[in-house]
């Protein structure tokens, strides 16, 4: 199968001439370069946009020393260059698109979720490393038989079949990772988990709990990048997945519900930390804080989930129709962003839903038109008085009291002279 009018047709210009410039180094070294990965699926797939996001994300693996291929390049074009000699890696950083090369490679494991050994192998030894069939192709890039499929492990049929399948038996044991990656591309685009691969992830699942909560989060976070999130961890759930990072997860219907309203038009986009607000929404605060541990979860995440349910466990305060805008100003100003959002999202059809969106569209953008400076020019120096005249001046502002700079100084001169009056007299010694 030549493909070489697919790679021509889809990729953008500016990468295929440094495709070609890549091409011609190789064949000088001796070397062959071929693409791998998502690239070559969502190629054959005729939707390599899939991929790339706002930005395109090629896999290279090299026959040969990545590194120093790697370096050639970089001597002649405009691309910022990393390297890992150690696992004989390299990334080409260039203006809108990034090359990852590796040298090919042969990879190891001691023992179920531990981290591979590396040792230098052939490109077929290259994709058998790899998590899915569908994955584990390579499109050669050598003048020679540029556009040729290798495709030792039958992906090209499980893309026609719509099926995701591992290349071998312990591959979930080894990297348990891949059984949320399995349920991501599956919801992503449609496929079916291969019957013995089914099997296998269920008998592997348990392998979850030993591996570190970073990776478990960053799959998670690679989830809720997906466009439908809530279709991927309602799958895991049915495959008691979920359960295994969080025996109290669960995908109801309250959870897909809020996964769907996040998505909506003018909710933020893809934003991940979002997603674990809403997904661990129905948690008691203290199962939230197993969680947290669980996924190692950093300070600024944490702290954000921790606002989600202190805050929901408010809401009812916010429920009264008749509050006024700096009193729902005043109950929320001191949370987390996301976690407002997250119970702006899990309480829509509320009066806390108003006016948790209200707070969010308007009021926490209120200020007052006079500033500290403007203050000063008043005869009002820094310190407490003047920190409780702005936030006078901003109540005023939230509740209408007051709509221009005139009203705001005739209100500041009102306080002043109040405050004169409540100052106790000079000692008369
Ligand atoms: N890979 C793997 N096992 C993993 C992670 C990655 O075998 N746990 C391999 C797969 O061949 C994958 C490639 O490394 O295609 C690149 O990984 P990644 O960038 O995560 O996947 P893509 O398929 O390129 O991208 P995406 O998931 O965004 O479509």
């Amino acid at each position: 199968m030549n493909l070489s009018q697919q790679v021509e047709q889809h990729l953008p210009g500016q990468l295929l001439r440094q495709i070609g410039e890549i091409r011609t180094q190789a064949a000088g070294r001796g070397e062959k370069v071929y693409l791998v990965g998502g690239i070559v699926r969502d190629l054959l797939l005729g939707e390599p946009s899939l991929n790339s996001g706002l930005r395109f994300d090629l896999d290279l693996v090299i026959e040969g020393d990545a590194v120093g291929l790697a370096q050639d390049i970089a001597e002649t074009g405009q691309a910022k260059l990393l390297t890992h000699q150690q696992f004989g890696t390299a990334r080409l950083d260039y203006e809108s698109f990034t090359m990852d090369m590796a040298t090919a490679r042969k990879e190891t494991y001691a023992k179920p979720g531990a981290l591979p050994a590396v040792t230098p192998g052939t490109l077929k030894d290259d994709l058998f490393r790899r998590d899915f069939s569908i994955n584990a192709m390579a499109i050669s890039l050598a003048a020679d038989d540029y556009g040729h499929l290798i495709d030792p492990y039958q992906g090209r049929s499980d893309l026609e079949h719509r099926l995701i399948r591992v290349l071998h038996p312990r591959s979930f044991s080894d990297d348990p990772t891949r059984i949320l990656r399995a349920v991501r591309y599956e919801q992503r685009l449609g496929f079916a988990l291969e019957a013995q691969t089914a099997r296998l992830l269920k008998r592997d699942a348990p392998v979850l709990d030993m591996i570190s909560g970073d990776r478990i989060r960053h799959e998670l976070e690679l989830i809720f990048r997906e466009d439908r999130p809530e279709c991927a961890i309602s799958h895991l759930a049915e495959l008691e997945v979920l359960q295994r990072i969080d025996p109290s997860l669960t995908a109801d219907k309250g959870m897909v519900d809020r996964f769907q309203r996040a998505r909506q038009p003018g909710q933020p986009e893809g934003l991940p930390s979002l997603f674990f607000c809403l997904l661990v929404y129905a948690l008691s605060i203290s199962r939230v804080e197993q969680f947290l541990i669980r996924l190692n979860t950093p300070a600024k995440l944490a702290h954000a989930i921790r606002d989600t349910l202190r805050l929901k466990t408010e809401l009812t305060k916010l429920e009264s129709p008749s509050l006024k805008p700096s009193e729902i100003y005043d109950l929320l100003q001191e949370y987390d962003t996301l976690a407002l959002e997250a119970n702006a999202i899990a309480s829509e059809y509320s009066t806390a839903g108003r006016h948790l969106r209200l707070f969010l569209t308007e009021l926490r953008y209120v200020r007052p038109t006079l500033n500290g400076e403007a203050l000063k020019r008043l005869g009002i120096s820094s310190g407490p008085e003047m920190g409780e005249i702005l936030r006078t001046l901003r109540k005023a502002r939230l509740d209408g009291e007051v709509s221009t700079k005139e009203e705001e100084e005739r209100l500041t001169i009102y306080l002043t002279a109040c405050n004169s009056h409540k100052k106790p007299e000079p000692d008369p010694e």
